[in-house]
């Protein structure tokens, strides 16, 4: 009998990285039954199956019968209104029109717009711990902060809604990180769902708080009128999208576990401060080093063969972008934070193709200028104690890391 995959050990979050190198080795895609999915170690085979249309996106529904069985929704629920008319969630031609309905947000000149934003944001959050300062944990007194800050000024989300905004999307993200023990009844999240609908539709109307000009928030709001192709309800519902990608753990996780590798490789502080290279670099190694998104999700619309393994139409499948980040074939010394690696870029911690992160720039800049600031004070900033990492290996970040700054 096969032994049961170790991916849904809790106790391998803290350092994935042997286990998925052990697995690539034996058994490149394997049936995992915690996850009820086939998981795909390789790169090839994870930046394959990501470009393959046989591999649909539209996979909610099969998670709403895995967490919540025998508890069918109607098609009219908030549920399936919203996961059937996001982009991250359906596939061509729909998806294309509901990203293509955002892109007033996300320009070449909003991108430049929000660089100088997040520039100064970034300063002032490390400005913002007191001179003198010796040991902080950095998730709360950095990591945590940046990807709020930058909401707020190159998003647009009112800062007196930050109270309602934040914890909604914190409860939400317990469904949608993977088939994981629920803690939050359906009720709950539905109404949850609910409300942030109504709030981003006020948003959008300019009946809530001050949305900041030339924000992804305005510049949507302002192009309301020209969406051909796409109805107001669909804007609403990528609207809801963009609140949980914000405030989901993925930038938080990357800022912490960068600022992890750098305390734990002095030598790469030196480089970052002398090679301006380098500096362009790092969020790339950052991601690839650690994805906070490890793995995603697709299903098969047909019978697949995928690294030499047959699925049958109809099964999950979970690419592990994390392992493809360290697979040896592709990056040399893999387990190397290395701002010098010629390639880097090839990460796939922002996914690839047609579903590719929208945020990546905007996430991107965030790393970029935040350790621009941070190395910048702090050249020395060195491991104060063990990190300690959050249980969810699907959003894999940091719940406490001590640093000395001295
Ligand atoms: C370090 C931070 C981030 C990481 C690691 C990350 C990771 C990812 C990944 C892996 C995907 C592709 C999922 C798939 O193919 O199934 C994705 C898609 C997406 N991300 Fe991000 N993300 C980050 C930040 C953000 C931010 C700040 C936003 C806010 C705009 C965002 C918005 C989106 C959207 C809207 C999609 C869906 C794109 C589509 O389906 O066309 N992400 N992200």
């Amino acid at each position: 009998m096969t032994p049961p995959s170790p991916l849904t050990d809790p106790d391998i979050v803290p350092d994935p990285y042997p286990v998925y190198a052990g697995l690539a080795a034996r058994e490149p895609v394997h049936w995992c039954a915690g996850l009820n999915a086939w998981a795909v170690m390789r790169y090839a085979d994870c930046a394959d199956a990501l470009k393959d249309p046989r591999l649909k996106a539209e996979r909610m529904g099969e998670v709403l019968a895995a967490k919540f069985p025998g508890q069918p929704l109607p098609p009219d629920n908030i549920y399936h209104r919203f996961t059937r008319n996001v982009m991250m969630y359906t596939d061509p031609p729909l998806h294309d029109a509901l990203r293509r309905s955002t892109r007033a947000g996300f320009t070449r000149s909003a991108h430049e717009h929000y660089d100088r934003v997040i520039r100064r944001v970034a300063a002032d959050v490390v400005a913002a711990l007191p001179a003198g300062t010796t040991e902080i944990d950095a998730v709360p007194a950095l990591a945590a902060l940046l990807p709020v800050r930058s909401a707020v000024h190159a998003f647009g989300v009112p800062e007196e809604d930050l109270g309602f905004v934040i914890p909604c999307v914190e409860t939400l993200m317990t469904y949608w990180s993977g088939p994981q023990e629920q803690p939050v009844e359906l009720d709950r999240l539905l109404g949850l769902l609910t409300e942030l609908h109504t709030y981003a539709a006020e948003l959008l109307d300019g009946k809530r708080g001050e949305v900041l000009p030339d924000t992804v928030i305005a510049r949507l709001a302002a192009s309301q009128d020209d969406q051909a192709g796409t109805t107001r309800e669909q804007t609403v519902h990528q609207l809801v999208l963009l609140f949980i990608a914000l405030f989901a753990p993925t930038t938080p996780g990357s800022l912490s576990s960068g600022m992890l590798a750098f305390a734990r490789n002095p030598r790469q502080v030196e480089r970052f401060l002398a090679d301006p290279a380098c500096v362009e670099n790092t969020a790339n190694e950052i991601v690839r080093y650690n994805a906070s998104n490890q793995f995603t999700w697709r299903v098969t619309t047909t019978d697949v063969d995928l690294g030499g393994v047959r699925i049958r139409a109809g099964q999950n499948v979970a690419l592990f972008l994390g392992a493809a980040n360290r697979d040896p074939g592709v990056f040399e010394r893999p387990d190397a934070f290395d701002l010098d690696r010629p390639n880097s870029a090839r990460q796939l911690s922002f996914g690839i193709g047609v579903h590719s992160c929208l945020g990546r720039q905007i996430a991107a800049l965030q790393l970029k200028w935040f350790f621009v600031a941070l190395l910048g004070r702090f050249p020395g900033l060195r491991p104060a104690g063990e990190p300690l990492w959050n249980e969810n290996l699907e959003f894999r970040s940091l719940r406490s890391l001590p640093l000395s700054l001295r």
